[in-house]
């Protein structure tokens, strides 16, 4: 059984070498010129049970091969000129048309050879063991324990600045990979300006049926649904923000905000049917709540109560379209939307 007569003195900062096991002929590697406290020991107390005495967080895949560890470094060095070899083509596909196969390969080949060449660095010349602390005592830290957890992380540093020209190809990989990264931001396409915010409903557009027919008031009962489209030429318009249901409650009692006041042809409403989460045609309607219900998510929209959402993942109301009537007497917009319609949250406060 092991005592602590048999364990290794602590060694003390600044210590060169601790031939623990030298006497077989076989000096074992052990931690040298650390701070005891990095393992969280206080110096001059015995070697604790609960921490390997051999254990050494210095050491190194080719710490002693100098000619393995320049391999290992030009390895890396070939790994990521792959990486800057295909982030300059990333930038040529994107200049030439952005095909999108030519694209996804050199996206794998830069991130590959970025990977692969980490990867090495940090199983080849950095340490990578792992390191128990002692369990040492649970009192409030003392200041001098604050400096050796300081000096342990900032000894994580030296073995990469260790390492030059492998960290100066890094910097030059960074640049060059995270300026082709900028390319594909062509692939968003043109700005929307204010198209998010826009539908083809504007003042006196007549309300069309998907037939194409104008509608009037009492073509839709008491209870009724129907999903309308602004006319645009002739013919419903097929923007996408653009469909809209018409409601008729009947007598139900009616929430009307004082600033829309003559938004509604008496019990007839009319609310965006795109989904304010994400986008979904809200078309459920419950004639016993009077809530739609968005099928996608469950979000559910209290018709009476200015189409809040009362259930479900979305979080603002259906925006209502002002109605009235034509000469004619079908329905028509008297306004467009007076806001975002469908999942524009960033319009949003
Ligand atoms: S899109 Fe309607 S709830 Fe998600």
């Amino acid at each position: 059984m092991t005592t602590t007569d048999d364990l290794p003195a602590v060694p003390e900062a600044g210590d060169e070498t601790v031939a623990h096991g030298a006497a077989s002929g076989q000096p074992e590697r052990v931690a040298f010129g650390r701070n005891p406290r990095h393992f969280g020991i206080d110096p001059g107390e015995p070697w604790p049970d609960d921490v390997p005495k051999d254990q050494d967080d210095t050491h190194w895949r080719f710490e002693n091969d100098p000619a393995g560890a320049r391999r290992a470094e030009l390895k890396i060095a070939f790994c990521w000129t792959l990486t800057v070899l295909a982030s300059i083509a990333l930038a040529i596909v994107y200049i030439d048309g952005a095909n999108t196969q030519a694209a996804g390969i050199c996206w794998g080949i830069a991130f590959l050879g970025l990977g692969i060449g980490m990867l090495m660095w940090a199983r080849d010349l950095l340490p990578g063991h792992e390191v128990t602390a002692s369990r040492g005592h649970h009192d409030v830290c003392a200041e001098v324990d604050r400096i050796a957890v300081a000096e342990s992380l900032s000894r994580g540093t030296e073995p990469m600045a260790r390492r030059p020209f492998l960290f100066k190809m890094m910097g030059a990989v960074g640049g060059i990979f995270g300026l082709a990264t900028i390319f594909p931001l062509a692939s968003l396409g043109p700005r929307p300006h204010t198209d998010l915010y826009k539908t083809d409903w504007t003042g006196g557009v007549r309300a069309l049926n998907e037939d194409g027919n104008p509608i009037r008031p009492g073509d839709i009962p008491v209870n009724g649904i129907l999903t309308v489209f602004p006319e645009v030429d002739g013919q419903p318009s097929t923007d996408a923000l653009s469909p809209t249901l018409l409601i008729n409650v009947g007598d139900a009692p009616f929430k009307i905000p004082p600033s829309r006041t003559g938004w509604n042809i008496g019990g007839l409403v009319a609310f965006s049917k795109i989904c304010t989460h994400a986008g979904c045609p809200a078309s459920l309607y419950n004639v016993q709540t009077h809530q739609l219900i968005c099928p996608c998510h469950q979000s559910t929209f209290d018709v009476l109560d200015d189409c809040n959402p009362v259930f479900g993942p979305a979080s603002r109301s259906l925006p209502q379209l002002p109605i009235g009537t034509d000469a004619e007497g079908y329905v028509i917009a008297t306004e467009g939307y007076q806001e975002a319609v469908g999942p524009g949250f960033w319009n949003r406060g």
